[in-house]
């Protein structure tokens, strides 16, 4: 009966509506609104994102005082063409060369998908050309967070040559534009930059089709009205891109002091055409908007992407011992078996086999050769997979590999039998990085190998692994599919071929938990963890560098996603030596796991760990699910703190560390905003004998904890704290 009832209000509400002109559609969540209006001349204009206005029609009569031949107001999804001449949403050109689209509103629908969330369609369309355009805005009430893509159809007698193909445009008014962005490097990834907007273009963009979240990552914090960024107050809107290859997001003052932001696909390598019939959908743009400072809008994407955006919904994965830095590429079946059991030892929840296991004629012994050829290397295990994933299961471990199936090496046996599936410009030589080529999945066929690569290492241990380490070791150069007629198809195509194999995978294996890993953090967006349950957030796992690493990357993907290590001192990538203690209180902060060799380490450092895994365990369901409060910035001096607070704000984890030393008498002092003022907490100490907090084993009520704050003793560098606090 209640399910009759629930269809009967999806038909009821989900009747087409044809707005007549001055009208205005209104897309809400709890706490935000987004207003568009039908003009008189029937276009599509922006009115507001923000906080709720009340009733839309009070917008009656309104004057935004520009003169009305000269531009326009803002549009909602902007076109070249007509009297518009700021940076486009859309724009193409036509068989009979004309370079203008003109959109005019046909209709609109709404319909309630699911509980908590609304769909509204809105129909535009060019009445010269027929090119239709349905603008998609999806609103997640309990989260705050409004989606939006569009699709594009080719309903008209010419092809449309697409030059811009946006997801989203938004258009927000106010009197500073302070922009966080994420920058970085291989080892280096999701470092913050932070600038105040001023007149022209701002681009934030990416062209190298794959691997493309290295150096910059398709999201944003854009603080309104004010220089400097707050944790806790002023009005902030955050977005985030969900696509897996080139990007751009500009962003761009005009006169009118208003700042039109577009979010999409990059089309910078060529035009898309778009053939008759054919529809286009562009990639989801996840927006925000928090009237409580950047600490909300986190918040408010972390709740959605655990609720909606991530394959796992939020479920984290194991603790983990990787063979990558103990091992590389050197090892055999008795070294694995003995990291299986020391990481059964430690309290670890799974083993997971990184590169180096595969490869007959040309074995994969370091990253010259091998890729491509998957087929176990009996030097090395003798006893196959499936015996590994055996001894894995029989200590009460899961069992996870690694596997990198979009790259093949010029010396493998598939370079050979299949040189036409290597992405190439026609006529030129492939250029290898990592002594690698990447494979073109433009070409079904190869969606079917990379599909077959997975498909088949499952078989190796017949169905037994747990857990997948995707890699993705490269970039695109030399751009070409020898399966395109058309080359500016390429990267749109190579992503979509992408998403097509994962959608395959995860209806073959609902269950299996698969890593995005890219050279570390080189593939961390919203459109990967659509299938992805975790990213592999840097391949440096050193505990200072992940702190600024963590800092970036938790600000838009939740802490539940981020893979993240202890591994040996000198660290493997910047020398530094940091406490064991330090590195697994950063470890901590995400999904905790370790890297290193356990045999190499001290009696004490073993029972450390021993000790550190087990308080994890105490707190990674706040980790996993609990409410991040950034509470002292690692850029503003001498310390980074931290707290995961559960939902009823009964229980917490807090973590602070020292990361300069400024003296001994620099205590910092920490405010634990996330807490409820009302409920006493004793806060208890981890992970140590010393506690550096002379409150330690103490009771504080919430208000005193807020207000007054803790102020350990952490003055040396490296010194780290991990409190667990509970309502009393
Ligand atoms: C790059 C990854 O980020 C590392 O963790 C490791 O898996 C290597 N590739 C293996 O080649």
């Amino acid at each position: 009966m209640k399910h009759f009832f629930f269809i009967l209000a999806i038909t009821l509400s989900s009747a087409i509506s044809h707005a007549i002109g001055n009208s205005y559609i209104s897309i809400n969540t709890d706490n935000t609104s987004l207003i568009l209006h039908v003009n008189t001349e029937n276009n599509l204009m922006f009115m507001h994102y923000g906080l709720p206005i009340g009733e839309a029609g009070q917008y009656s009569g309104y004057n935004s005082y520009r003169r009305v031949d000269y531009g326009t107001d803002p549009m909602a999804y902007p076109t070249r063409g007509g009297r518009y001449y700021n940076e486009p949403a859309f724009a193409a050109k036509y068989e009979d060369t004309d370079l203008n689209t003109e959109l005019k509103y046909v209709s609109h629908n709404i319909v309630h998908i699911q509980q908590d969330v609304t769909r509204t369609e809105i129909l535009l369309q060019d009445p010269k050309t027929q090119l239709e355009i349905k603008l998609i805005y999806t609103a997640y009430a309990k989260e705050d967070v409004i989606t939006t893509h569009s699709e594009i159809t080719n309903k008209g007698k010419q092809e449309a040559s697409m030059d811009h193909y946006a997801s989203s445009a938004m258009n927000i008014k106010a009197g500073k534009y302070l922009l966080t962005h994420f920058h970085g490097a291989w080892a280096g990834e999701m470092q913050i930059a932070r600038e105040l907007l001023t007149h022209g273009t701002k681009v934030i963009d990416n062209k190298m089709g794959v691997r493309t979240t290295h150096t910059e990552n398709p999201s944003f914090l854009l603080s309104l009205d004010t220089e400097t960024f707050d944790e806790n107050h002023g009005e902030v809107i955050a977005g985030a891109l969900a696509w897996s290859g080139n990007y751009k997001l500009s962003f761009q003052i005009d006169e009118f002091e208003r700042l039109n932001i577009l979010c999409g696909i990059n089309p910078y390598a060529g035009a898309y055409t778009l053939k008759k019939g054919q529809t286009f959908i562009t990639p989801d743009m996840i927006w925000t908007f928090s009237a409580e400072g950047a600490g909300q809008a986190s918040r408010n994407l972390h709740r959605w992407a655990r609720n909606y955006g991530i394959y796992s919904k939020g479920k984290m994965s194991p603790t983990l011992l990787n063979s990558w830095e103990g091992a590389y590429f050197d090892f055999t079946t008795p070294v694995l078996t003995a990291m299986i059991d020391d990481a059964a030892e430690m309290g670890l929840e799974m083993f997971v086999l990184d590169d180096g296991w595969f490869g007959t004629d040309f074995p994969r012994n370091s990253s010259k050769q091998g890729l491509g050829d998957w087929q176990p290397n009996t030097n090395k295990i003798p006893e196959g997979i499936e015996y590994l994933a055996n001894y894995a299961h029989g200590k009460g471990l899961k069992f996870g590999i690694w596997i990198e199936p979009e790259m093949v090496n010029p010396k493998s046996n598939l370079a050979k039998k299949h040189p036409e599936w290597v992405v190439k410009s026609a006529g030129r030589e492939a250029t290898t990085t990592r002594n690698q080529w990447l494979l073109d999945l433009c070409n079904p066929q190869v969606q079917d190998f990379v599909f077959s690569v997975f498909d088949e290492t499952m078989k190796l241990a017949s169905n037994k692994i747990d857990y997948i380490k995707w890699d993705c070791n490269r970039h695109v150069e030399s751009f070409g599919s020898a399966f395109l007629k058309d080359q500016g198809e390429f990267y749109v195509n190579y992503t979509q071929g992408l998403y097509n194999v994962l959608k395959r995978l995860r209806e073959k294996y609902p269950h299996v938990i698969v890593q995005s890993c890219s050279s570390g953090g080189g593939r961390v967006d919203y459109g990967a963890l659509k299938y992805f349950d975790e990213v592999w957030t840097s391949d440096n796992t050193e505990g200072l560098s992940r702190i600024f690493i963590q800092y970036g990357t938790n600000m838009i993907y939740p802490a539940c996603t981020t893979g993240s290590h202890v591994s040996t001192v000198p660290n493997h990538q910047t020398n530094n030596v940091t406490p064991l203690k330090f590195r697994f209180d950063i470890a901590a902060a995400g999904r905790l796991g370790m890297e290193m060799q356990p045999k190499n380490m001290t009696k004490d450092e073993y029972g450390f760990s021993q000790r550190a895994i087990a308080s994890y365990k105490k707190f990674r369901d706040l980790i996993e699910e609990g409410d991040l409060y950034r509470l002292v910035s690692p850029y503003d001096g001498n310390h980074y703190a931290i707290m995961y607070v559960s939902k009823d704000k009964r229980r917490a984890v807090v973590m602070a560390y020292c990361i300069k030393y400024q003296g001994r008498s620099k205590t910092p002092l920490i405010r634990l905003f996330g807490l409820d003022k009302n409920r006493q907490y004793k806060i208890s100490e981890l992970n140590t004998d010393t506690p550096s907090f002379w409150g330690n084993g103490k009771t504080f009520s919430g208000e005193w904890l807020i207000n007054q704050g803790m102020n350990p003793q952490l003055v040396k560098i490296y010194d780290s704290g991990i409190w667990y606090l509970e309502a009393e």
